[in-house]
């Protein structure tokens, strides 16, 4: 992996806002202690050159690498976010599988767990993106694809009075990447996942490009040209050697039960069984 003194910000803040530099940020999201695809990402991310790394949570549950993906995460994202498995895993730690990781992990790492924040917000090209694992309150609200459109436009809604709604939702948690836009302005997207990956067996992950601005009280408007600069939106999909995870994990002292399910998931890129209360 590059060497690289990782300070979160590989721009100053002052060059990024005022000189209007392109800013790119990564999207990561469901690790799944799945090292192999993480670091396939993270070497990925590095020949791209982006400017930070934002993790939407899920980095431990179902893989046999929790210590050492929670340590890249910490060390290379700026922000990582709770997910639902982490929610599990503090507060219903009663699985094989979770007694396993708190074994394992340090004390200091699962402090680290325990301060994860629900969501992020950042300003991008004059757009307000709103960064979450699922819901914007709440990292068990599941919101699949397919589901009804105004169940996903619930997502955009203010939290609090003054809180201004979000044009750029993005989530992770349900492993599928898409993108979906309402009434000619808003813009959801769902990264996808890093290490238990549905549809292709391979890392997905997001880029967000554009410029970055100052939050701003005042909604944006889509035709509003001097407010508003372009910004993208990129999904990208990294092979990795999933041999390679496998085998590690077979050799791992990882709990038997739900391993083999988790194996196929990430071999083929389709869901196995439920194998616990928490999959
Ligand atoms: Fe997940």
């Amino acid at each position: 992996m590059q060497k690289r003194c990782w300070n979160f910000l590989t721009k100053s803040r002052a060059e990024l806002l005022f000189n209007k530099k392109e800013y790119k940020v990564a999207i990561i999201s469901d690790i799944h202690a799945n090292l192999t695809a993480l670091e396939a990402v993270m070497d990925y991310i590095d020949r791209l050159g982006v400017d930070e790394i934002i993790c939407l949570g899920d980095v431990v549950g179902k893989g046999a690498f929790p210590v050492e993906t929670i340590d890249l995460c910490r060390n290379r994202c700026s922000e990582t976010l709770l997910g639902n498995h982490e929610d599990f895993f503090l507060t219903d730690p009663d699985v094989d599988h979770y007694r396993w990781v708190k074994d394992i992990i340090s004390e200091d790492q699962y402090a680290w767990l325990s301060e994860r924040p629900v969501r992020k917000d950042l300003y991008i090209s004059g757009r307000k993106i709103r960064l979450c694992h699922a819901g914007p309150e709440n990292v068990h609200q599941r919101v699949y694809p397919k589901q009804e459109k105004s169940l996903k436009f619930d997502l955009f809604q203010p939290l609090e009075p003054g809180d201004r709604k979000p044009d750029v939702y993005g989530y992770g948690d349900v492993h599928y990447a898409y993108i979906e836009y309402f009434e000619s302005a808003f813009t959801l997207f769902n990264c996808g996942s890093v290490g238990n990956s549905m549809e292709l067996p391979q890392a997905s992950f997001a880029i967000l490009s554009g410029t970055l601005t100052e939050p701003s009280e005042e909604a944006w408007a889509i035709d509003d040209h001097e407010k508003a600069s372009p910004f993208g939106i990129q999904f990208l999909r990294v092979p990795y050697n999933i041999n390679k995870e496998i085998e590690a994990t077979l050799a791992s002292t990882m709990p038997e039960r739900g391993r083999d399910i988790y194996l196929e998931e990430i071999r083929t890129g389709t869901w196995g069984k439920r194998w616990s209360r928490h999959s």
